[in-house]
């Protein structure tokens, strides 16, 4: 594990990260979650095939965003490691690193399209603008160089496993189903394959890339803006 090294206030967040990820070193239940989602389809199994019903508007309304928010996050993030690989694709070192990452994002973007589909939320109207950004954002910052690219992995996977921390506590506050509790499984399987991508991208020498501070700031800032857009509209 490799802490950030400029800035107290970033140190600390990596230090909270690192903290929740001690939490679920085993990755137990949680681990497969997902598997629910892209392995053969149960459709008596309630946990992939129903929604609650009875809950409050702002219990309702805690799933909708979650999920929403959650979905357009996965088409982002499919959208900028296309965009590294459009630039770093054929590079011997961070090209693997890259499709991987990006594999792992393609099976995300599966099981939340397909959590949408059960719980009838509808996507983001922002999802042609996530895409175009999140390819912008990860060309751009792939022309910059290996360790920029990884810089914006980084600050991405920072923000998103922030986000999935932070949603997990929300989720607790609903009350109980199945499908809420394979979905509580599946976002702290997703928030852990995030947090290694941003291990990956510190061991890649995120923080060695040009004006590392500033790209962290501004990529950090604006997933944090694009989440709360996804919220709204
Ligand atoms: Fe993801
Ligand atoms: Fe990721």
């Amino acid at each position: 594990m490799i802490l950030a090294t400029n800035g107290s206030s970033r140190c600390f967040k990596r230090v909270s990260l690192v903290a929740s990820r001690s939490v679920r070193t085993q990755r137990p239940s949680s681990s497969s979650a997902s598997s629910a989602y892209t392995g053969s389809f149960d459709r008596n199994d309630p946990s992939t095939s129903t929604s609650p019903v009875g809950y409050t508007p702002d219990q309702r309304n805690i799933l909708d965003i979650a999920l929403r928010v959650d979905q357009a996050g996965e088409v982002a993030a499919n959208w900028i490691y296309k965009g590294q690989m459009a630039v770093l694709g054929r590079d011997a070192v961070v090209g693997p690193l890259i499709q991987e990452m990006w594999d792992q994002e393609k099976k995300h973007l599966v099981v939340m399209d397909r959590l949408l589909a059960q719980h009838r939320v509808r996507p983001t109207l922002l999802t042609g603008i996530a895409q175009a950004a999140g390819f912008g954002v990860g060309a751009v910052t792939a022309l910059m160089g290996k360790e920029a690219a990884m810089a914006c992995t980084e600050a991405v996977e920072t923000v998103i496993g922030e986000h999935y921390d932070a949603q997990l506590k929300e989720l607790d506050t609903l009350p109980s189903h199945p499908s809420i509790s394979l979905l509580k499984n599946v976002v702290r399987e997703l928030r852990d394959d995030e947090l290694e991508h941003l291990d990956i991208a510190v061991a890649n020498f995120s923080q060695r890339a040009p004006a590392h501070a500033l790209l962290s700031t501004v990529i950090g800032g604006g997933c944090l803006v694009a989440i709360e857009l996804c919220k709204r509209i």
